[in-house]
């Protein structure tokens, strides 16, 4: 403790308190000092400084417009509208244009601030001495005063139309967060009661297509035991609306031995054994793939609900709070699986108030 010292005893380099002495005396810490300050061209010219305005002005600006087009992108493109853009191949127009707007928009705000920080506001360096961390009232009033001076001197008063356009700016930002809002709605109602397969019919059946192979499937080739998925004939994987088909049209394609069926409607909707469930989980919607071919059980990967097949699909744990649907199936006079209508109930999560 250098209380305990002897004050003729300190070292000078100790006596933080007397630093220009000790500079004097050749300590090779000594303050070197700030170099003198060059004033910017804005500083000493008028018409320097006016441009920087209104570049800076410009920017905020920008940044309002871009605001704009991300609420006017919400109106403008359909939530399924794809678009090709280089190099990022096809991509949703809508999240193209939210994310390239925004981005515009918070960016401009920043390059505006950092721009009007480097050529407007005062860049004056002053070096500030560490002190208590409790100030008295002189420090405060000092403090006070500075701040009023920097207020002063950064032009926000002054200089209107960058204080308008930056309030404009960043008045307008907050309303993406707003619109954003609509992706909550609206609900799907009768949307999700119906898959494309409501285009089968008797007379017009649709063939199930194997996913892997996408060839046609024949119920001879199916053994039991085995787990396939289908889609319905027609839809590619090149297709546009691809994603938003598959999501309703999936199937689980299982064989089971007609005896171990315990359901005979189920058992009914299916061919000779061959049954067709929807691969969409009722819980949340995640695509179910695991099977238990012994059991019959299937298995959600997400929250585990499990399905017996052989009843029904019905749930025997998890969440899930619906059997899974199953599709009325036959075969063509070649023997090929088809479907001759849609599912007899809607597809998917539980969660959605249905019709
Ligand atoms: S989505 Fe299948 S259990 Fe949750």
């Amino acid at each position: 403790m250098s209380h305990d010292i002897p004050e003729e005893k300190l070292p000078e380099a100790q006596d933080a308190s007397h630093g220009h002495e000790v500079a004097e005396h050749g300590d090779p810490f000594a303050d070197p000092g700030l170099p003198a300050h060059e004033p910017r061209r804005t500083d000493i010219d008028e018409r320097a400084a006016k441009r920087a305005e209104r570049q800076v002005s410009l920017m905020f600006i920008v940044s309002m417009l871009a605001t704009i087009g991300f609420i006017a992108s919400y109106v403008i493109f359909p939530i399924d509208k794809i678009i090709y853009v280089f190099p990022l191949g096809h991509i949703s127009a809508l999240n193209f244009a939210l994310g390239l707007t925004l981005g515009v928009a918070l960016f401009c705000i920043g390059a505006g601030a950092v721009h009007w920080a480097r050529t407007l506001m005062s860049d004056v360096e002053m070096p500030a001495e560490r002190h208590a961390i409790e100030a008295d009232d002189e420090v405060r009033n000092d403090v006070i005063e500075q701040f009023k001076t920097g207020a002063a001197e950064s032009g926000f008063g002054r200089r209107k139309l960058l204080r308008n356009t930056l309030i404009g700016s960043m008045a307008l930002v907050p309303l993406s967060g707003v619109v954003l809002l609509r992706d909550l709605g609206p609900l799907p109602e009768k949307k999700l009661d119906h898959t494309n397969w409501n285009e089968a019919t008797p007379a017009k059946p649709i063939q199930l297509i194997n996913m892997n192979t996408n060839q046609p499937m024949k119920a001879e080739d199916i053994v039991v035991g085995s787990l396939t998925f289908a889609k319905p004939e027609g839809l590619e994987d090149s297709d546009e609306d691809f994603q938003q088909r598959i999501a309703k049209d999936a199937l689980m394609i299982v064989r089971i031995a007609p005896e171990d069926i315990k359901d005979a409607k189920s058992r009914e909707l299916g061919f000779e054994g061959v049954l067709a469930y929807s691969k969409i989980c009722t819980h949340v919607g995640c695509p179910i793939s695991l099977y238990e071919q012994q059991t019959h059980h299937a298995l959600c990967p997400c929250h585990q609900s499990t399905f017996d097949l052989s009843d029904g699909a019905r749930v025997i744990f998890g969440p899930a709070g619906h059997p899974l649907p199953q599709l009325k199936i036959t075969t063509d006079e070649k023997g090929f699986l088809v479907a001759t209508g849609d599912f007899a109930k809607p597809v998917g999560p539980s969660f959605w108030e249905r019709s």
